[in-house]
């Protein structure tokens, strides 16, 4: 109970200012509940609106990943990069510092791997992303596949955790090797992902009308970097998903399979946040790589 003696009387009410409600910037968000707009914004950087989320959950399907032998090597030292991380809950306990102190992405469905036929997937125990303190959960979807059913049934569940938990969930768009990656078939897979009720989505960038991809959903999209380009092709992917409307990118390869990782993954949020060109944030690459191999000689 506080001390009620000399206690100062209240009377600086504004009477006649509105009262200030700042909306989130990200679309769809607007009739979300508090804790989910929270997470959201710890995922997307307030000032650009966007997100640099540093995924490196391969091993789950693939095992040990090139540039992901090593976790404790090789990633650890990016996250202070990151503005979220995207790992499987094996590799947060092992490897993530419990104080980096970045939002969670968690890979929260799994079941097969490269040996057998992917998307065959169940979600892990909500319980156990609450304790972890998880800002998403990341089912993988995978529409016009065998297991499309079953991925759908597991986005739904997701959804009902984002209604009682307030944990937003992402989608994540698998793409079967009989599909093509084109606007059609994206525009389709987010838009059925974003009606089922996710929060966002994670798609692939396609060079035609990935614009109409990122209209037609009515909530934000994030692009997978896919497999290791060159770095320039890499930050012009990035640069032309941002362009089209991508609220940011959940990258792995292009990041942690760089010559120089911290350099790729500095130049990308220069893509992300500052709207650097990809000629500009490919310089910014090359004058970060030829810093650190002068101070490792
Ligand atoms: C997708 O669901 C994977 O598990 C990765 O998180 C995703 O593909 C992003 O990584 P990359 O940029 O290497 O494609």
């Amino acid at each position: 109970m506080p001390d009620m003696e000399g206690n100062i009387e209240a009377s600086d009410f504004c009477v006649g200012e509105s009262a200030k409600c700042e909306g989130s910037r990200l679309k769809g968000l607007e009739n979300a509940d508090w804790g989910v707009k929270f997470r959201m914004g710890r995922i997307f950087n307030p000032e650009s609106g966007n997100t640099v989320m540093l995924a490196f959950d391969h091993g789950y399907i693939m095992g040990p990943t090139s540039g992901l032998e090593r976790m404790d090597l090789s990633i650890v030292p990016l996250i202070p990069h990151a503005d979220c991380i995207m790992c499987t809950r094996g590799a947060l306990r092992s490897v993530v510092p419990p104080n980096s102190g970045k939002p969670l992405a968690l890979r929260f469905s799994a079941g097969s791997t490269i040996l057998t036929e992917l998307n065959d997937e169940c979600l892990a125990d909500i319980e156990d992303a609450v304790r972890l303190d998880a800002c998403a959960l990341a089912p993988m979807v995978a529409i016009g596949g065998t297991f499309e059913a079953k991925t759908i049934s597991n986005l739904a569940k997701c959804v009902d955790y984002t209604s009682r938990y307030s944990i937003p969930t992402l989608g994540v768009t698998a793409v079967g090797k009989n599909l093509a990656r084109d606007a059609r078939y994206l525009g389709l897979a987010t838009r059925v992902i974003a009606e089922n009720g996710a929060t966002f989505v994670k798609t692939y960038y396609c060079e035609e009308g990935f614009e109409k991809v990122v209209a037609g959903c009515p909530v934000p999209i994030v692009i997978a970097g896919g497999k290791k380009l060159p770095e320039r092709d890499a930050l012009e992917l990035a640069y032309k998903a941002i362009s089209a409307g991508a609220r940011g990118v959940d990258m792995g390869r292009n990041i942690f399979q760089s010559e120089c990782p911290r350099a790729m993954i500095l130049a990308v949020r220069g893509v992300v946040h500052k709207g650097m060109k990809p000629d500009e944030a490919f310089e910014m690459f090359s004058d970060l790589k030829s810093d650190g191999e002068k101070a490792a000689k």
